[in-house]
């Protein structure tokens, strides 16, 4: 199997630049981030405290997670019911980034994404697969762009989904997220050695999505 890792923070591109990559190169996109938030939502929807680590833990064996693969994307379901349209808000956003920093819920979810990776060829996509989760990946990325440009692009989406946006505040919660996320004692988010720094700051999406397909085919040749 060839496994490509991409890490790097929240709103860089990352999931879309995969996606996109994936789908041309004929590989399986794993969105690892939505396993965090999958794990969070059961925690917010069923009252458990999430700032207890001993809380958070206690519930894990009652969160039960499957995973499919749709021609929308990938879909994930929490004890059997289709949770992906809940996963995407600040809310649930906010308290994943505290509940993936607990040790017990990160080990419940490493195995999850190894046996992913050991069925089919993966771009998998979250914030430790390069350094932690699939060490041996034939292709490390870290795909980052500045706080500015990812709050810029987080506005945009959400005005165009007809949401509020406020920059200010979209800004803040980004390097909120970003110092929670590279400050955690496990598996912090970090570019691994071996990794290749992909910045999308000056980049078009389709720019982006180029520059990763080549990097994978220039690295699948014999
Ligand atoms: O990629 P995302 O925004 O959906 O990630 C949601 C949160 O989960 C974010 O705070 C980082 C965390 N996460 C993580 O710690 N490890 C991963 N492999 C993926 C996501």
């Amino acid at each position: 199997m060839f496994s490509v890792a991409i890490d790097g923070p929240a709103g860089a591109g990352k999931s879309s630049i995969a996606k996109a990559a994936a789908q041309r190169l004929g590989f399986v996109y794993v969105d690892t981030g939505a396993l965090y938030r999958t794990v969070a939502l059961y925690m917010l929807e069923h009252g458990v405290e999430i700032h207890d680590p001993a809380a958070v833990e206690a519930a894990l064996p009652q969160v039960e997670i499957d995973m499919a693969h749709s021609p929308a994307g990938q879909l994930m379901y929490l004890c059997g019911q289709d949770v992906t349209g809940k996963l995407r808000t600040e809310a649930v956003s906010l308290a994943t980034s505290v509940c993936a920093a607990y040790p017990e819920v990160r080990a419940f979810l490493l195995e999850v994404q190894r046996s992913l990776a050991r069925r089919a060829n993966v771009l998998m996509d979250g914030r430790d697969i390069g350094t932690v989760v699939l060490p041996d990946a034939q292709l490390k990325i870290f795909l980052t762009a500045s706080p500015e440009i990812r709050a810029r692009r987080r506005v945009k989406q959400l005005l165009e989904a007809g949401q509020a946006a406020d920059y200010e505040e979209i800004l803040q919660d980004i390097r909120a997220r970003d110092y929670q996320d590279s400050h955690r004692e496990i598996a912090p988010m970090r570019q691994a050695e071996d990794a290749v720094l992909l910045d999308t700051s000056d980049d078009t999406f389709e720019e982006s999505t180029e520059r990763l397909i080549r990097l994978v085919e220039e690295r699948r040749r014999p």
